[in-house]
């Protein structure tokens, strides 16, 4: 018996959520709901948070959090819940399954089931933003390898769960050598962990426009959280089943399960929503604790249902449809059509009824750091590298030089191009002479030449050899 934490939302939610556990336990699901209130009463009670501190007491004590649709009030300073659930939990991954219900869905795409992992917690969304120049702001994208790890091992224990055959990875690790790097470098490692499921890497650009093309060349895909973000919306919607997905977002304590849609508060209270998002999320849930045969029960008793024609309004048309039902008779519909499998529809078959493994991360042993030189950017208003870089010279030491000038990442001196364009954003290599180090100390001497210059240094980015390799990337140009 596992016990679950569930919310019923707003709108349609206690309608779906209704519908969803009443065919989860008529299915034998073994689940002990505790129910919390979340959503708008709580915050126009004056909570900006959505949840009253118990109820988060009851999501980390159960650790599973079944979460119907809720409307967050606009203005006044409500937080999202979704957005500080996943944050406050450490949900670090985003999990959507694209699949296509064709013929009783319309979509260009009928051959089409994949699986999109997105990492949920990192890359440009960690929100480190900064303005450095009048013409340049910043956004820091960090990569990390625990982050790596536990997102990539999470895609290939789903794939194996769900008897899945391969894992793709999608990087721009061809332009972004260190960070989608080491994505896709810990991919590779990981990767041989699990020789029975195939692996495969793409550039995301032409990964993105062959899921648009032929998704059915796919099966899982794993990738950071911006693209993961773009992709899993593009996947759902080519599915032309975004209305009837679940998605899940999984920490290492606890994970949360949802459908993708919202309160549809025009249709509220009125037995005509469609339960099937919610209860695909369920599903998930119910394979990731472990109760995967009642999981598959469940979904081959849904596609049947589907298959039967026996649909809610949202996706009755003549000519597929049989009968069109309320969001209770949908659930009894599934309900009595539970040990039955699809014809038409691929019938689904989890055979592991084991919960997914997923090992804590173990902090490596660290590797020989050395510095090696210093980026220091610089605001400058002037065009004429070649004047900047006769500046830089005062600041030079014996031991440290300047070795090259870069403007939005492109080699502008030495013997840069006149046509490049330049901001007022410059970053200044230096490096030390041969056979000499760098340490801290000399770094901060060259900022106080800097200062005593007049120039405007914003920042310094310090170069670092880790076990010998080069831990930064080398100019446009170099
Ligand atoms: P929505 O998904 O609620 O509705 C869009 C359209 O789809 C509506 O016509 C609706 O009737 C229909 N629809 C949605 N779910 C349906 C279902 N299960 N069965 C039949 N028809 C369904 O999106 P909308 O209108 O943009 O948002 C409404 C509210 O939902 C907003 O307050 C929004 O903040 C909230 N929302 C909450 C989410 C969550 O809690 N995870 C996610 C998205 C929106």
């Amino acid at each position: 018996m596992t016990k679950i934490t569930i919310a019923k939302g707003n709108g349609i939610g206690p309608e779906i959520m209704d519908a969803t556990i009443e065919i989860l336990l008529s299915a034998g699901a073994k689940i002990e709901i505790e129910e919390i209130e979340v959503g708008e009463k709580v915050y126009l009670a004056g909570n900006a948070a959505g949840i009253a501190p118990e109820s988060w007491k009851s999501i980390t004590t159960n650790k599973i959090f079944l979460k119907a649709p809720i409307t967050t009030p606009q203005g006044g300073g409500y937080k999202s819940l979704n957005v500080s659930t996943r944050k406050f939990l450490g949900l670090y991954a985003n999990v959507r399954p694209c699949r296509s219900l064709a013929p009783f869905v319309d979509t260009k795409h009928p051959v089409m089931d994949i699986v999109i992992i997105r990492e949920n917690e990192e890359d440009l969304y960690a929100g480190i933003e900064h303005q450095q120049t009048d013409e340049v702001v910043q956004c820091l994208k960090l990569i990390s390898r625990p982050g790596c790890e536990k997102i990539i091992r999470y895609a290939f224990e789903y794939a194996k769960q769900q008897n899945r055959k391969k894992v793709s990875c999608f990087t721009k690790d061809n332009i972004m050598k260190q960070t989608d790097g080491l994505f896709h470098k810990v991919f590779d490692e990981i990767a041989t962990e699990y020789p029975d499921i195939k692996n495969e890497h793409w550039i995301v650009d032409i990964g993105a426009a062959k899921v648009a093309e032929s998704p059915e060349i796919f099966d899982v895909i794993v990738m950071p959280n911006l693209y993961g973000d773009i992709i899993s919306d593009i996947a759902a919607e080519i599915t032309g089943s975004v209305g009837l997905a679940g998605s899940s977002n999984i920490g290492e304590e606890c994970a949360m399960f949802e459908a993708i849609h919202g309160t549809a508060p025009d249709i509220a209270g009125k037995d005509i929503a469609n339960p099937s998002g919610l209860l695909q999320g369920a599903i998930m849930m119910l394979n990731h604790i472990g109760q995967s045969s009642i999981a598959e029960k469940i979904q081959n008793a849904w596609l049947f249902t589907l298959e039967q024609g026996i649909h809610t309004a949202d996706i009755y048309k003549e000519g597929t449809s049989k009968l069109k039902v309320g969001t209770k008779d949908f659930a009894k519909t599934v309900i009595e059509n539970l040990g039955k499998k699809p014809a038409i529809l691929n019938s689904v078959s989890y055979t592991n009824d084991s919960a997914i493994n997923l090992p804590k991360y173990q902090r490596k042993t660290p590797l020989k750091k050395e510095l090696v030189g210093v980026d220091i950017f610089v605001h400058w208003t002037g065009t004429d590298p070649n004047e900047l870089a006769e500046k830089l010279k005062s600041i030079e030491s014996e031991e440290t030089k300047l070795q090259i000038i870069t403007n939005r990442g492109i080699k502008v001196w030495p013997d840069g191009f006149k046509e490049t364009f330049c901001t007022d954003h410059w970053r200044c290599r230096f490096m030390p002479t041969e056979n000499s180090l760098i340490t801290k100390n000399d770094i901060i001497e060259i900022l106080s030449r800097a200062d005593l210059e007049n120039i405007d240094t914003i920042k310094t980015e310090n170069l670092y050899l880790f076990d010998g390799k080069t831990g930064f990337s080398l100019a446009q140009g170099q």
